[in-house]
């Protein structure tokens, strides 16, 4: 079976997590990665967090599967003549250092494009974009977040501003990123040319809380927000999209509900998210054994509940006592009522569906000893098959990289005392 990328090239100038999941899905999808790192150390991950002393963590593992590892220090005479050598080779150069890094090792976009491929692709990520008022700051995930408005609108109205678990600077601006090289990659077929792909990880992450920008304007137009708990529980809305704490954001109001783990401390994540969908009421109050409420004015139309909402989740709450959050999801389901577990990080690394599917992967890394899990692609093909290979040793394709661009071996020991390698 082929892969969609088979015979693209990529240089992969990229470290920590946001450029090196944008190529690990292109390693994924069947290009060949080539991960340039510095000589002695490579890419800062390999030593954060460590599990196993001295060998590469799994913060590095588990962004860095599907690519080849060639250290090279791109400020050496040497280094800098086999990285121009790879730029003429490749389809695209990805990377995300700090603003005006590239620049100042002597490969510009204007270079890299007029002088030495004008095919070539070259993508970013920086924390801001280019002409921001902030393009040359350093930004990690965490300050993303809080630029990109997640933080501000993600938390409870009483507490402070709260990041999430998921990504949302990083590998998120690392997905936009993946979608751009692809588009850019098209538009190429066309026009011959390569060009320029940025990503900014403050838009990615504003990208994916548009909601709230929406609810932002209505804010300013209506001067409520009907779906947040504000309203019934008398909290003023204030100026900004204020923080909902678990309400539903997309405009079904929804909470998450205890079940039989939580009620009775014995399972912190036993709880379920519960969707009160307003095409879904005659359901609802048939599975909640509350018929009188089906034709209630009180109670049967979006506006009547508004003020009614933790109410009725209390009762279904209420009903939820001796059932775990499994039971309870089917208990909603077999009346067609969008509702799930909280599934927690253990529960996921075994589940047996996303094994089978190879969305949660084991692979064998025998310089650590046995195997470690991941995550494999999310997106699924019908004529390509996804495997998942584990991250490549410091330097491990070195040698095979630099033969394949013509060196002897003799050259290469010679660029290795020069200590480029
Ligand atoms: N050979 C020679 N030099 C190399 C090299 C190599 N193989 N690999 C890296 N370097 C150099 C770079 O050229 C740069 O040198 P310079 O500062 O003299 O220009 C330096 O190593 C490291 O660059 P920098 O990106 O500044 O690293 P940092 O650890 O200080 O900052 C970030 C890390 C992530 C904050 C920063 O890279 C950044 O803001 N990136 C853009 C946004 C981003 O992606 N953030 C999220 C990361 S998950």
């Amino acid at each position: 079976m082929t892969k969609p990328l088979a015979g693209i090239k990529v240089v992969d100038m990229t470290h920590v997590q946001a450029g090196p999941a944008c190529t690990q899905m292109l390693g994924f999808f069947g290009a060949d990665v080539i991960k340039i790192e510095m000589p002695g150390s490579g890419d800062v991950t390999r030593a954060w967090l460590r599990d196993i002393d001295g060998k590469d963590s799994l913060y590095f593992t588990m962004f860095n599967g599907n690519k080849r590892s060639l250290t090279l220090n791109t400020k050496t005479p040497e280094g800098r003549e086999i990285l121009e050598k790879l730029i003429k080779e490749a389809d695209v150069l990805v990377e995300n250092f700090a603003p005006g890094a590239m620049n100042r090792m002597g490969f510009s976009w204007e270079r890299i494009h007029n002088e030495l491929n004008p095919r070539l692709i070259m993508a970013s990520v920086k924390g801001y974009a280019e002409g921001h008022a902030n393009e040359n700051y350093k930004v990690f995930e965490n300050v993303a977040q809080c630029s990109g408005g997640a933080a501000a609108t993600t938390g409870f109205w009483d507490g402070p501003p709260l990041v999430s678990g998921a990504a949302l600077g990083d590998s998120n601006s690392g997905m936009h990123l993946c979608i751009g090289i692809l588009a850019a990659m098209q538009q190429r077929h066309n026009t011959g040319k390569g060009q320029k792909v940025a990503v900014a990880m403050q838009d990615a992450c504003l990208n994916l809380v548009r909601i709230k920008l929406r609810d932002q304007q209505r804010l300013e137009l209506t001067g409520r927000l009907d779906e947040y708990p504000h309203g019934e529980l008398g909290i003023p809305l204030g100026e900004s999209t204020p923080r909902g704490g678990n309400a539903g954001g997309g405009g079904q109001p929804g909470w998450m509900l205890k079940c039989k783990g939580a009620h009775n401390g014995t399972d912190p994540d036993d709880y379920v998210y519960f969707t009160l969908q307003a095409n879904a009421w005659h359901k609802i109050c048939e599975r909640i054994g509350k018929m009188e409420w089906i034709d209630d004015p009180e109670y049967n139309t979006f506006e009547a509940r508004r003020d009614k909402q933790f109410k009725i989740f209390e009762y279904v709450e209420s009903l939820l006592v001796d059932m775990d959050k499994h039971q309870a999801t089917v208990w909603a389901a077999e009346f067609d009522i969008p509702c799930g577990p909280v599934n927690s990080m253990k529960e996921l690394a075994y589940d047996p569906s996303l094994r089978k599917l190879k969305t949660i992967v084991e692979v064998d890394h025998p310089d650590r000893g046995g195997k470690y899990l991941t995550i494999g692609s999310p997106i699924k093909f019908s004529d390509a098959d996804i495997e998942v290979t584990r991250s490549p040793l410091l330097g491990e394709h070195t040698d095979e990289i630099l033969k394949e661009l013509g060196y002897s071996d003799a050259d290469i020991n010679r660029i290795r005392e020069a200590k480029a390698l």
